[in-house]
């Protein structure tokens, strides 16, 4: 469906309020739909964003031969009871990068798993490589025949390894982790990605008889066990720190008195921190962040910065198109240098047409002046992100603005524009074809 967002501006006016709430994060609820392969019984994860991308794993699964229940709302119940098929969906994984964290689980569990190389948003190279070679290391053969990876552990079992990263990825340490939970003997993976939602999983898994340690910290040492039992425990997603720090953003430009609730502030310091040394003033609280202002945007005081995105603990990729949103609206220069993808500066030409003033030097390095105040444009996501970005700038702006692909951002933000609409802001979603539903 050719869907629309009508954002009605607020001109320059910080008339935000009220409370928002951060959904379950995206990134840490498609692996734990992906660790319910582990699960020898019904496993029930809780917390669950109304995502497009969840919509996407859960049909997967299914495909998988997992019975897969929406509970009320929020809540999913998962159980393999009629055996598990190792042939991923390529229609499905050919749209979601993260259907990739299936294999580790599937290939330890049958002992193979064929699949294609996976799609998602269009954000850069995205090679599997380190996938492919930690595989390898815990003792599967790997082929790539008619479009498709083939992986088959040696003797029908995954072996434990010593596997050195050779650059950190989130989704590759999850899929290695995941999969060593079903290897004979330990595994220990080096040079492992930090992010929060590694620990999170690992310490929910911990409890249904995992054994893994360090999770979190840049050598996870995992012992193989046998398939892991939830004995009705269930999984509660965290916050998300992305949209977190994507409201954060919200809240420091046009916030009049608003809260963002059910966030972990030690997980967005990053966020806080550049936002504070920008001049923002704001109130951390134990689950929740509040901004109170008043005047115009932008706001002559706050200062330009220099943004470098790194891996856990450092700033957020994910979080790199809204912050630059908000150094438009900063005094001076900001350089922004995008460390980890080099397709995450697509947006620039359409935010430029919305008055901000970016210039792109290479894939990787812009420099942004500010303030410039924004006019509402029609503009066209790119990916999850920068959907969201622009959603923001077209919050700030003057006048009307158009977003298409809406669909990109449904794949990351479950019900937005009610939850925006609840704090003020004036936006409408509109479909463009017309089709039986529409039409009755
Ligand atoms: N990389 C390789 N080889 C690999 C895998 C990755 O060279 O085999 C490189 C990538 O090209 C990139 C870097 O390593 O330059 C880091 O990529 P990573 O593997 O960490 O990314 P990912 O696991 O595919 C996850 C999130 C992304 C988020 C990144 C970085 C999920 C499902 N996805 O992706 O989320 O941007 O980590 O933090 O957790 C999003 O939510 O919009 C999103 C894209």
């Amino acid at each position: 469906m050719a869907e629309i967002f009508k954002v009605k501006g607020l001109a320059g006016k910080k008339t935000l309020n009220g409370v928002i709430e951060v959904s379950g994060a995206k990134n840490a609820v498609l692996q734990a739909l992906a660790f319910s392969v582990l699960f020898k019984d019904e496993l029930t994860i809780k917390n669950v964003p109304a995502i497009e991308d969840v919509k996407r794993m859960t049909t997967l699964l299914a495909d998988l031969g997992a019975d897969v229940v929406p509970k009320k709302s929020g809540s999913y119940s998962i159980k393999f009871s009629k055996g598990i098929r190792s042939e991923i969906s390529e229609e499905i994984s050919k749209k979601l990068r993260a259907s990739i964290v299936l294999t580790g689980p599937i290939l330890a569990r049958t002992g193979e798993v064929s699949f294609p190389h996976p799609g998602g948003c269009v954000i850069g190279a995205r090679p599997i490589d380190l996938f492919v070679d930690g595989f390898t290391k815990l003792g599967a053969k790997v082929d790539f025949k008619d479009g498709k990876y083939h992986m088959k552990a040696k003797d029908g079992k995954l072996h434990g390894a010593e596997i050195f990263m050779k650059n950190q990825s989130v989704t590759g340490t999850q899929t290695l982790m995941l999969a060593a939970v079903l290897a004979k003997g330990k595994t220990i993976i080096k040079n492992a990605a930090l992010e929060p939602e590694t620990k999170h999983l690992a310490d929910f898994l911990n409890k249904c008889g995992a054994k893994i340690k360090g999770a979190g910290t840049s050598t996870i040492e995992v012992t193989g066990t046998g398939l892991l039992s939830a004995k009705g425990k269930s999984y509660i997603t965290p916050p998300d720190r992305i949209e977190a720090g994507s409201f954060l953003i919200l809240g420091a430009l046009a916030g009049n008195n608003l809260e963002i609730k059910n966030c972990d502030p030690s997980w967005v310091e990053a966020l806080t921190e550049n936002l504070i040394s920008a001049g923002v003033k704001m109130q951390i609280g134990k689950s929740s962040i509040k901004f109170s202002g008043s005047g115009k945007i932008p706001n002559s005081d706050f200062k330009g910065l220099n943004i470098k995105t790194h891996e856990y603990p450092g700033f957020p990729t994910d979080v790199q198109a809204p912050m630059v949103v908000f150094l438009t609206q900063a005094t001076g220069e900001s350089f922004v240098f995008e460390t980890i993808f080099e397709g995450r500066l697509n947006y620039a030409e359409d935010l430029r047409r919305m008055g901000a003033d970016i210039k792109v030097w290479d894939p990787h390095r812009a420099t942004v002046k500010g303030p410039t105040p924004l006019r509402g444009r029609e503009v066209e996501s790119p990916d999850i992100r920068a959907g969201l970005a622009f959603l923001l700038a077209a919050i700030l702006a003057e006048g009307d603005s158009v977003i298409h692909n809406v669909y990109y951002i449904d794949r990351g933000y479950g019900n937005i524009e009610e939850r925006l609409r609840r704090i003020g802001v004036d936006i409408k979603r509109e479909c463009l074809e017309v089709c039986a539903p529409c039409v009755n």
